[in-house]
């Protein structure tokens, strides 16, 4: 018997498996239960994969006791201090800082890749007016395989890192436009003359009829806010990503799978989410009233912005932005706006509560960069866009590193079934 293993018994029949026991770099070592049915006949049992790991991964590295969050073994706060988004999006893909050669020319590969096929242009009329630019993210993404199918063999180790170029280098051009035809503005071409973020911004704020002057304190936001949301290893996301991958789907249909994903309130629809809260209590006075809701069981209400699978301290990302923040609202003053102040109320109200202190229930990322970019004056239903182009970058390394993985099979959980048992059908005269 292997000391680096482990021994399940069935006490129903007294049968046995030694099942090995892997071991990380750092972090939680993980049982290896492929033999598991085949020598015992049973399945495990884990609604939300709380103690599952799908997969082995070099990339991102958490650990939620100790709020540590690692992008290819270096600290979120480093990079977040020092880094831009697109260096960072290159450590996630190739593992490694780039030198100044390989920066240099992987910007010029992403700038090289900004416009889009004049024929996905036509998409955005079709959309109603008042679609949410998430709707039309999953549509017009999922449909550049539409458009780019010179690169769509995933055995091909050089089509896939064109199809991660263009990925990362077309996402702000989309997100850009899905917010502008809804407003009856022209969309613009992306000026290679500015950076990511700055371009983000231009495309999204620009008017023919003005110049166009960048705004550094909101550049400098942004930038904090992509690098924090750039990878969070197998969040819901990324999962969908991989999941979806296993079948040997195409790239851009993947990735808009991860985004109908994180969609969803309880992912990176969160920082919308925050804001409706907000805008929903009110006034400080108020405060009271949802907090209760959010502790009563017989209701589904919960706080926006709180509380984190893996973080079971404190989330980094959320303790950087949060000084961030704060930075921002004392520089705009403190009346700039009656929700920042509810905001700031509730965070403090929160983290008094006994009912969030006993489950760990702290403001996440996600409360912090709804706030900011509120702030920034960003259209509420952009937010979750943002986050969706941020961790375009995550989504894609995770594809990455998959398509490379020996052990990968194509993804399908079992089910403990509890449905009916055999019974004869019943013709429809005698029901
Ligand atoms: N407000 C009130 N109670 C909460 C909240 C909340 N936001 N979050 C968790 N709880 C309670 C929950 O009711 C449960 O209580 P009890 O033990 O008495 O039954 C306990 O805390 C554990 O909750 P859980 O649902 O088992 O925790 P989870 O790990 O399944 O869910 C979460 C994590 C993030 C989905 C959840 O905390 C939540 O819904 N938060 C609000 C949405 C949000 O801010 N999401 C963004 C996450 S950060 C960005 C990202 O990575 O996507």
């Amino acid at each position: 018997m292997s000391k680096n293993s482990v021994t399940i018994t069935d006490n129903r029949n007294g049968n046995q498996v030694e099942l090995d026991i892997l071991d990380p770099t750092i972090g939680s070592s993980a049982i290896d239960i492929r033999k598991l049915h085949t020598k015992l006949g049973l399945f495990t049992y884990d609604p939300g994969f709380q103690a599952t790991a799908s997969c082995k991964s070099d990339i991102t590295f958490i650990d939620g006791d100790k709020g540590i969050l690692l992008y290819r073994g270096y600290p979120i706060e480093q990079l977040a201090e020092h880094s831009n988004y697109l260096e960072t999006s290159y450590l996630l893909m190739y593992g490694h800082l780039p030198s100044k050669e390989e920066y240099h020319d992987f910007i010029g590969i992403i700038k090289k890749h900004t416009m889009v096929h004049e024929g996905i242009k036509q998409f955005f009329n079709g959309f109603q007016h008042d679609a949410h630019p998430m709707a039309i993210m999953v549509g017009v993404v999922g449909a550049l395989s539409a458009f780019y199918h010179d690169s769509l063999d995933i055995t091909n180790a050089r089509h896939r890192e064109i199809s991660a170029h263009r990925l990362l280098s077309k996402m702000p051009t989309i997100a850009a436009y899905s917010h502008r035809r809804a407003h009856g503005l022209p969309l613009p071409y992306p000026r290679n003359d500015l950076d990511f973020i700055e371009n983000f911004m231009y495309m999204m704020f620009s008017v023919p009829s003005r110049e166009y002057i960048v705004d550094p304190v909101a550049v400098r936001a942004m930038r904090l806010i992509f690098i924090l949301h750039a990878d969070h290893e197998q969040n819901a996301s990324t999962s969908t990503v991989r999941l979806a991958s296993s079948s040997g789907a195409n790239p851009f249909a993947c990735i808009s799978a991860g985004i109908a994903s994180l969609w969803g309130p309880a992912h990176g629809g969160a920082n919308e989410a925050v804001i409706h809260m907000l805008e929903e209590i009110k006034h400080p006075d108020e405060i009271p009233k949802y907090i209760e809701r959010a502790k009563d069981k017989n209701d589904d209400y919960r706080l926006m912005g709180f509380g984190h699978r893996i973080y079971k301290n404190y989330d980094p990302r959320a303790k950087i932005i949060r000084e961030a923040c704060n930075d921002l609202l004392d520089a705009m003053g403190s009346n700039s706006h009656p929700l920042f102040d509810t905001a700031r109320q509730l965070e403090k109200i929160a983290l008094e509560d006994e009912y969030f202190l006993e489950r760990n229930l702290y403001p996440n990322v996600d409360f912090y960069s709804g706030i900011i970019l509120k702030a920034l004056g960003m259209p509420l239903n952009m937010f979750t866009v943002i986050f969706a182009m941020a961790r375009t970058a995550g989504w894609i390394s995770q594809w990455l590193e998959m398509m490379e993985d020996k052990e990968q099979r194509i993804g399908r959980p079992r089910q403990l079934y509890t449905g009916a048992k055999v019974r004869d059908y019943v013709d429809l005269s005698k029901r």
